[in-house]
């Protein structure tokens, strides 16, 4: 016969899930309520003005996808992105990747915008491309390239697309609460994220918000949007501003009270102290690395202080150091992904995880497995 199922206490400092706050645990598990209840209504508007905050918009589209941050993306894409349109997406790691499978799945043509995995997205090379396709209708980037470690300008790409009249659908799965995020001020027309990361919240919800500009080109589109689950203009009748919600689909209810709390958690401490802890924990990590022998794999302008890129010392068997990790220390941390794979770690400080104990855990458990 099978039986519960009781997860070890693992620490999680790879790409995500990262370790969840108990505060937000602890909301999972009060008693559910219904989808349409009135006072589950009240803490949808409150889920909403908190996401608001957490992006830094007044957009009134902004709302939480019931599904994990891939539907974010391709809530994105399936809104903006019509049959024939061309898109510029700037690829620098694997999720570019992804984007552009959205793009084609769309019926449009994707421009790709290459950059090698472990830079950032060129400005420049953009700019070029859009003289090249000025019916470029959108332009899609990934902030934080989860798969590399690495930022790039979001600030200067979503002004050089608006300069050309394209509209920006910007991937922040890794950013939302980590580091600076300004969905308004920079002009972001579809920005989406994911509640496993930076939130410290569990897996499976995707925050999202669209510009007023954004929810314009969705109103006016001539075909359907192919997904029915994800078209924004029947998701609006539920999360919508009026008192009136129509069933749309069965909100995940206590996920979603674990996402009010991780959302208040970032509230209380400030957007811009969050900040600045994950920058101090990065700094104390990097420099932990460092003394170990260690190198960082990205250049110190463009690092994620949420995630760290490390490169794997000749002759070290990468899933050696893992499992070992795992197994005797409860560590779980990152491989690298696509074609950086057995080459570098990612060692996640993202939210709750973010904290000097883990630094030194990790640390302490790399000095032993690595033989220092
Ligand atoms: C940058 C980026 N985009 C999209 C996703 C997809 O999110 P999810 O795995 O929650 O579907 C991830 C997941 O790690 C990511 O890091």
């Amino acid at each position: 016969m099978s039986q519960s199922f009781y997860p070890p206490i693992r620490t999680l400092m790879g790409p995500g899930p990262s370790d969840v706050s108990p505060r937000v645990l602890s909301a999972l598990g009060r008693p559910t309520i219904g989808h349409l209840d009135p006072l589950f209504v009240e803490l949808m508007d409150d889920v909403k003005r908190l996401l608001q905050f957490a992006f830094k918009t007044t957009n009134e589209l902004t709302i939480p996808i019931s599904a994990p941050g891939s539907a974010g993306m391709e809530a994105a894409f399936v809104n903006l992105v019509s049959p024939g349109d061309k898109v510029i997406v700037c690829q620098n790691g694997v999720f570019g990747g992804r984007m552009k499978e959205n793009v084609e799945r769309c019926g449009a043509t994707a421009i790709m915008v290459q950059d090698r995995w472990g830079a950032p997205v060129d400005p420049q090379k953009l700019e070029d491309t859009l003289r090249d396709h000025p019916d470029t209708r959108v332009v899609a980037f990934v902030h934080s390239e989860t798969s590399t470690g690495v930022r790039s300008d979001a600030e200067t790409l979503c002004r050089i697309a608006k300069q050309h009249g394209a509209l920006v659908i910007m991937d922040t799965v890794t950013t939302l609460g980590g580091i600076d995020l300004q969905v308004d001020a920079w002009g972001a027309d579809a920005v989406y994220s994911g509640t496993q990361k930076c939130l410290s919240c569990v897996p499976g919800i995707s925050p999202i918000t669209f510009s007023p500009t954004a929810v314009e080109r969705i109103q006016s589109r001539a075909t359907k949007v192919q997904s029915w689950f994800l078209d924004m203009q029947l998701v609006m009748g539920y999360w919508g501003g009026n008192s009136k919600r129509a069933y749309h689909h069965t909100a995940p209810v206590n996920a979603m009270y674990a996402l009010h709390e991780s959302l208040l958690m970032l509230e209380e401490e400030g957007l811009e102290n969050s900040f600045a802890r994950h920058r101090a924990n990065h700094e104390a990590l990097v420099a932990g690395l460092e003394a170990l022998g260690l190198s960082m794999a990205v250049d110190a302008e463009w690092r994620l202080p949420q995630l760290n890129s490390v490169l794997i010392p000749e002759g070290i068997d990468d899933a050696a150091v893992r499992s070992r990790l795992l197994k005797e220390f409860n560590l779980e941390i990152g491989a690298g992904l696509g074609e950086l794979a057995g080459k570098q770690w990612r060692i996640g400080l993202m939210g709750f995880a973010s904290n000097p104990v883990n630094v030194n855990r990790c640390l302490t458990a790399l000095a032993a497995v690595l033989g220092h």
